[in-house]
C-alpha cells in the first residue's frame, strides 16, 4: 500500500535540499519531478539497474521528453571518458538550461550525474533517486561529486547540491545481499561514531534477521540521515566535524585497496572493509584504555551481525595494508609524522578524540600493526559473544 512521502530537510552549511523517502512511492516521485517544469529529463543509470527498472523510468518521466544515459555497472565507469560520452550524448540530444539530470542508481551513476549537472551550462538542476543503500544512506547526503583519474580514486570532482532527493526503499529489495550489507556497515559506523543512542534499535533489527524489510530499511535510512547531517550541518565540505564520517576508513580503505589488487572485483566490499577498519580502530582505542571491553564487544557484535567475518581476508597481508595506510588522504589535516597517520579514534561510543576542532588523532603505525596482527590471528569463534 502506498504511503505518503516523508521528508527531511538536509542542510550542509549554506546549501540545503529536501530528502523525500517512502515505500512504493514511484508515482509520487514522478508527480514531484513533473512539477519541476523542465523541458527534458536526463536519466543517468547503469545497464544492470536499467535492465531491472526501465518501466519505472517511464513512470517517472510521465511523458516528459527523456534521454537515458547508461553505462556498464561498477566503479570502473567513474571516468572522464564515461562522463564525456554522457555529456556529449546529452548535448547532441538537445538538453538546455531547463533540463533536469536525474541519477537513478547507486553511487556511481549518482557521482557521474552530479558532476554532469554541475558542468552542463555551469549548472542545471539535479535530482537523485538512489537505488542502493550506499547511495541512499551515504553518497546523496554529501555534496561531493567525484570521478576517478587514472592515478587514483575521486581525484576529479566538485561540490554540487541536488534540488531534491527521492528514495523508494522498495528499490533496495533487488540489491544483492553483499551490496545491501555493505551500505548497512556504513550505517553501523554512523551509530558507533556519531549516534550510539540508535544502537539498540540497530541491534534489534540485526537480531530479527529482517534487514531487508521496508520497515527496517525506512528506519535505517531515517537514522542515517539523522546521524550524517548531525556532523555535516555546519561543515559543507566535510573537512571539520564531518571528518568523523571517516571512522574505520583509514585502515578499511587500505584493506579494500589491497584486496582489490589481489582479487579484483571479488575483493571485499567497501562497507565490509570499513567494518574491518572500525574493528582495528576499536582495538587501538582499547589498547589506549579509551574504549571498554564492552564497547569493543558491541563493535564485534554489530559487524558480525551484518555478516562480516572479523578478520583480514586471506589474500591480504598486514604489511601491504600498512603500506597503503601510509598514503591515506587525511595526512594533510594534522602535522606530518613519519611513523604515524591521522585517524578517527573513539574515546567512547559517539565520542571521537579531537586534535583542536578536528575529530582526528595521530596513531603510530606500530599501534595499527599490533591491531592488524591481532585481527589476523582472530577466529570468528573467539569473538562471538
Ligand atoms: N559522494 C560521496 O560522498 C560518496 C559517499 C559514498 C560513496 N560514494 C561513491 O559511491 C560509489 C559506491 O556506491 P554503490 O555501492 O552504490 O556503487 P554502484 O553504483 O556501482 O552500485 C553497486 C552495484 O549495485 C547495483 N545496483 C544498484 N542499485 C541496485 C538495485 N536496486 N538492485 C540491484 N542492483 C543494484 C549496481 O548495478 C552495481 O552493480 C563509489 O564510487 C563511492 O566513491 C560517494
Amino acid at each position: 500500500m502506498a504511503i505518503t512521502l516523508r521528508s527531511r530537510a538536509i542542510r550542509l552549511g549554506e546549501q540545503s535540499f529536501p530528502y523525500f523517502f517512502g515505500e512504493d512511492c514511484i508515482d509520487e516521485i514522478g508527480d514531484a519531478i513533473a512539477r519541476m517544469e523542465c523541458d527534458t529529463l536526463v536519466f543517468v543509470t547503469d545497464d544492470h539497474v536499467l535492465a531491472l527498472y526501465r518501466p519505472l523510468l517511464e513512470r517517472l518521466a510521465r511523458g516528459i521528453p527523456s534521454i537515458i544515459l547508461s553505462h556498464r555497472p561498477g566503479e570502473s565507469m567513474k571516468t572522464l571518458a564515461c562522463l564525456s560520452s554522457h555529456v556529449e550524448t546529452a548535448l547532441r540530444a538537445g538538453v538546455t538550461r531547463r533540463s533536469v539530470v536525474v541519477s537513478f542508481g547507486g553511487g556511481v551513476p549518482g557521482n557521474l550525474a552530479g558532476l554532469m549537472a554541475n558542468l552542463l551550462f555551469r549548472g542545471v538542476r539535479l535530482v537523485h533517486v538512489p537505488t542502493s543503500t550506499i547511495a541512499a544512506m551515504d553518497s546523496v547526503l554529501s555534496l561531493k561529486q567525484a570521478i576517478n583519474s587514472p592515478v587514483g580514486k575521486n581525484h576529479l570532482g566538485t561540490y554540487y547540491a541536488p534540488t531534491a532527493v527521492y528514495a523508494d526503499v522498495r528499490l533496495f529489495a533487488s540489491l544483492p545481499e553483499r551490496e545491501l550489507r555493505s551500505g548497512l556497515c556504513e550505517m553501523a559506523k554512523n551509530c558507533l561514531a556519531i549516534r550510539p543512542e540508535a544502537l539498540d534499535q540497530l541491534r534489534a533489527i540485526i537480531d530479527s534477521g529482517e534487514l531487508a524489510t521496508p520497515r527496517a530499511l525506512t528506519w535505517l535510512l531515517d537514522a542515517s540521515i539523522e546521524a550524517k547531517t548531525a556532523v555535516t550541518r555546519d561543515d559543507t565540505f566535510e573537512r571539520r566535524a564531518g571528518l568523523v564520517l571517516e571512522y574505520g576508513h583509514t585502515v578499511g580503505h587500505a584493506i579494500e585497496i589491497s584486496d582489490h589488487r589481489a582479487r579484483g572485483a571479488a575483493g571485499v566490499a567497501h562497507g565490509e572493509a570499513i567494518a574491518l577498519g572500525m574493528l582495528v580502530a576499536a582495538h587501538i582505542s582499547r589498547a589506549r584504555e579509551w574504549l571498554s571491553d564492552d564497547e569493543v564487544r558491541i563493535h564485534h557484535e554489530i559487524v558480525t551481525g551484518l555478516g562480516v567475518e572479523p578478520r583480514l581476508p586471506g589474500s591480504v597481508g598486514v604489511e601491504e595494508v600498512l603500506a597503503v595506510v601510509k598514503d591515506d588522504n587525511k595526512k594533510g589535516y594534522l602535522d606530518a609524522r613519519a611513523d604515524a597517520v591521522p585517524m578517527v579514534l573513539l574515546r567512547g561510543l559517539g565520542r571521537p578524540e579531537r586534535t583542536g576542532e578536528l575529530p582526528l588523532t595521530h596513531v603510530a603505525l606500530a599501534e595499527i600493526r599490533r591491531a592488524l596482527d591481532a585481527m589476523a590471528r582472530t577466529t570468528a569463534a573467539a569473538v562471538r559473544v
